[in-house]
């Protein structure tokens, strides 16, 4: 069976790792990998494939940042390319960002067929581009791999026939367990002057935050006011640096005073910082999922979440962007306020073997 596994940006390589080296213990799968270069700097790309053993790509479409429509468009006619050539019997694609769709499409109109790991996720807000990734993705995918029952649900739906959907649980979670022992033992916290304090972790770079300057000045007011409680670490995403930067006054940094910013950081380093953090406030998808494995409060700093499984068993609050809100809930968290919550089923670590078990009964 050969397949072509394919990674864009920063979340699909900790989903893809665990899957790649699952399909590297079976002579009968010959599986290759494609990034397209959606994330390019070494920070956002390379220091994962070393975090996480990913072998080098086999193929490297470099088409970089621009608008959704040409970083989409580039995608896909870059990696039509590689189909020509490679003629796979099946491409995986992970995740929701804009790669996942371009080398989806690609392949289900040269009639390839599709899986898509960590399908049926669904915020019912179609103003993230994300969303729109997810919906379009699914309908065109042959084989689609949930992590939650609420997935099958939202699949079918749509209209989707049961027997295309596995349930096997979340290779984020895999990919967590991979690199936990590696991220005992990371320094980071002495490099960050954080060793032996309480302190919370903050990401934040979902358009709906960051690019509206007096929103993304209101936040950081906010997470500044919990920094008078304990310490505040925050890894910035380019785009996040690049608004922070361009905000009227912010030479002076009067949001910033009181957190500790670094650049975005590899794998092993930020699950460092994640594993010892009292708390997390994020807008990212995969945070919400590890908090809720580690049993840690998150604060996910949106409106919505296509994850509810995190919130209905899990450790997550959606809190959204209202400053009140987020120095309530962290307050709340700070005065020990905690619920009973329990490890959503199958994630468990084993979501890449189940993968690749389904993968090859289907193509036997
Ligand atoms: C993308 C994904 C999002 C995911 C996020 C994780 C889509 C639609 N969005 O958003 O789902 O949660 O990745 O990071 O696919 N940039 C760099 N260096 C890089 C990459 C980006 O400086 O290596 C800068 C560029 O200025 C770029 C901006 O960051 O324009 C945004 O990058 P882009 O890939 O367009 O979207 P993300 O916000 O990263």
């Amino acid at each position: 069976m050969k397949v072509v596994n394919v990674v864009g940006a920063r979340p699909n390589f900790m989903k893809i790792a665990p899957l790649v080296a699952e399909m590297q213990k079976f002579p009968d799968i010959h599986a290759s990998l494609v990034h397209t270069g959606q994330h390019y700097d070494f920070e956002m790309s390379q220091v994962f494939f070393q975090d996480l053993d990913i072998p080098k790509p086999d193929i490297y479409l470099a088409v970089g940042s621009a608008s959704h429509a040409v970083q989409t468009a580039n995608v896909m006619t870059a990696f039509d390319k590689v189909l020509e050539q490679e003629r796979p019997d099946l491409v995986v694609v992970v995740g929701d960002v804009n790669s996942t769709l371009a080398c989806a499409l690609v392949a289900a109109k040269r009639c390839i067929p599709v899986a898509h790991v960590e399908a049926g996720l669904r915020s019912f807000d179609r103003t993230m581009p994300e969303e729109v990734n997810r919906l379009l993705t699914d309908q065109v995918s042959d084989l689609l791999f949930v992590t939650s029952a609420d997935a099958i649900d939202n699949l079918l739906k749509e209209g989707i026939a049961r027997s295309k959907i596995h349930f096997v649980g979340n290779v984020m979670i895999d990919s967590l367990c991979r690199s936990r022992e590696k991220a005992l033992k990371s320094d980071v916290r002495e490099r960050m002057g954080l060793n032996g304090q309480p302190f919370a972790l903050v990401t934040l770079h979902r358009p709906s935050n960051v690019d509206d300057p007096v929103r993304l000045r209101k936040i950081l007011e906010a997470i500044r006011e919990v920094s008078r409680h304990l310490k505040i670490a925050f890894p910035v995403h380019p785009r996040t640096a690049e608004r922070i930067r361009s905000l009227e006054g912010s030479n002076s940094t009067r949001e910033l005073d009181g957190i500790i910013l670094t650049p975005p950081l590899g794998r092993v380093d930020f699950l460092s910082l994640l594993m010892n953090a009292a708390f997390v406030m994020t807008d990212s998808g995969g945070l919400q999922e590890e908090t809720t494995y580690l049993r840690i409060p998150c604060l996910t700093l949106r409106e919505n979440t296509e994850r509810p499984v995190t919130v209905t068993l899990g450790t997550n609050t959606i809190i959204g962007n209202d400053p009140a809100q987020i120095v309530g809930g962290a307050m709340k968290i700070l005065d020990g306020e905690r619920r009973q919550t329990e490890i959503p089923e199958l994630w468990d670590g084993h979501a890449a073997e189940r993968i690749v078990e389904v993968l090859r009964r289907e193509f036997r």
